[in-house]
């Protein structure tokens, strides 16, 4: 479309435009119905219909099986940094991978619940890493193991999942979640706030495996009870009726698209894309992760100083590339390029990447 830029923010992020445009197309009123999806009750068949379909296409998407629970909550993934220990954490201690600030954050409020061992962590060197395997400090009689799969703000990722064992894996995937197919058995929970690769802000998925629901404790606040959300099928009180529809669209593009081994291509093609830009600089870019740790979804890197910086940036968004400016506490320059990321955006930036420097090297 003529009127979109290149979106390279990190959150709220690009999405599909087929799902915009069906969005938009359906906004007045959806087919047969008459009203707009967000004058419809939460309680009617049309939106049972819609509820329906995003939990399906959730479950077909990570292969999940009936002995996973699909949530669609509010409170972003934050809440769950919470909600999740508070539901899952028995006995009252549990392991913590920290990568990055989400997940010093997920540690924090796990302090309120418990006692939380950090198994492994990679801040001696600003997160420019994940831990691998043989680092981690590992209780086997922890309640859980938590991990952020993906670190937005440093452009670090897992490949692969931490082996735990018995213990359930607990993961923060919000700017990751269908980057790639995996096995969804290794999971205890998955949680993913949707504004980044599955729709707008405002509601979080949380993807739960049935059994663990039975550490629930007794008497928590209602809206704070993983086992009466599940009860109620995320719909205790009014839900986000809007981005669950958002969710049920851009999962719908997701299958229609090739599904995550589909993803799983593009998205390594498009991350290669501006590594190659970054590692052909001759040292003019250079990238914050260290390379077996690379993010596909967030590429990050500095330049020689922060004014040059600066420079790149907003040079960068006159030429129609907007969203690049690192996070405030690594600085330098953050292309995030999600699953509805432009092939075509990446390669126009990778120009852009060779023709500053030949400007200003
Ligand atoms: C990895 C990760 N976890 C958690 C969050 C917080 O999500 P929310 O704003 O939905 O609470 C973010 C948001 O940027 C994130 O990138």
């Amino acid at each position: 479309m003529e009127n979109r830029i290149y979106n390279f923010s990190a959150g709220p992020a690009v999405l599909p435009e087929p799902s915009l445009k069906e969005a938009q197309e359906n906004l007045m009123a959806l087919p047969g119905v008459g009203m707009s999806v967000m004058e419809i009750s939460h309680r009617s068949k049309t939106f049972d219909e819609i509820h329906a379909t995003a939990k399906s296409n959730f479950r077909k998407l990570l292969g999940a099986g009936d002995d996973y629970e699909i949530l669609f909550l509010q409170g972003g993934a934050s809440l769950q940094f919470y909600m999740l220990p508070l539901n899952l954490m028995t006995p009252k201690k549990a392991d913590y991978i920290v990568t990055g600030s989400w997940s010093k954050k997920a540690v924090k409020e796990a302090k309120r619940v418990g006692e939380v061992n950090v198994a492994a962590t990679t801040e001696e060197g600003v997160f420019n890493r994940v831990p691998k395997q043989d680092e981690l400090t590992l209780d086997p009689e922890a309640a859980f193991v938590h991990f952020t799969s993906n670190n937005t703000i440093y452009g670090t990722q897992f490949t692969a999942e931490p082996e735990t064992g018995d213990v359930p894996l607990l993961c923060d995937a919000s700017s990751d979640i269908f980057h790639k197919p995996i096995d969804v058995n290794k999971y205890g929970a998955i949680y993913a706030g949707a504004q980044k690769n599955i729709g707008p802000s405002g509601v979080c998925a949380v993807v739960v495996r049935k059994d663990l629901l039975e550490r629930v404790p007794e008497n928590l606040p209602s809206m704070l009870d993983l086992k009466l959300m599940a009860e109620k099928d995320s719909l205790y009180n009014t839900p986000n009726v809007w981005g669950i529809y958002i969710i049920s669209l851009t999962t719908k593009w997701l299958l229609e698209n090739g599904g995550l081994s589909e993803m799983e291509k593009r998205n390594n093609e498009k991350a290669g894309i501006l590594y190659d830009a970054i590692d052909g600089s001759g040292g003019y870019y250079k990238g914050h992760a260290e390379k077996e740790s690379r993010s596909v979804m967030n590429v990050t890197w500095n330049l020689a100083n922060a004014d040059l910086e600066k420079k790149f940036v907003a040079e960068a968004a006159e030429s129609g590339f907007s969203g690049l400016k690192g996070h405030r506490s690594v600085g330098g320059v953050r292309a995030s390029v999600y699953n509805a990321f432009p092939k075509k955006g990446v390669e126009e930036l990778a120009s852009f990447m060779k023709e500053f420097q030949r400007k200003n090297g």
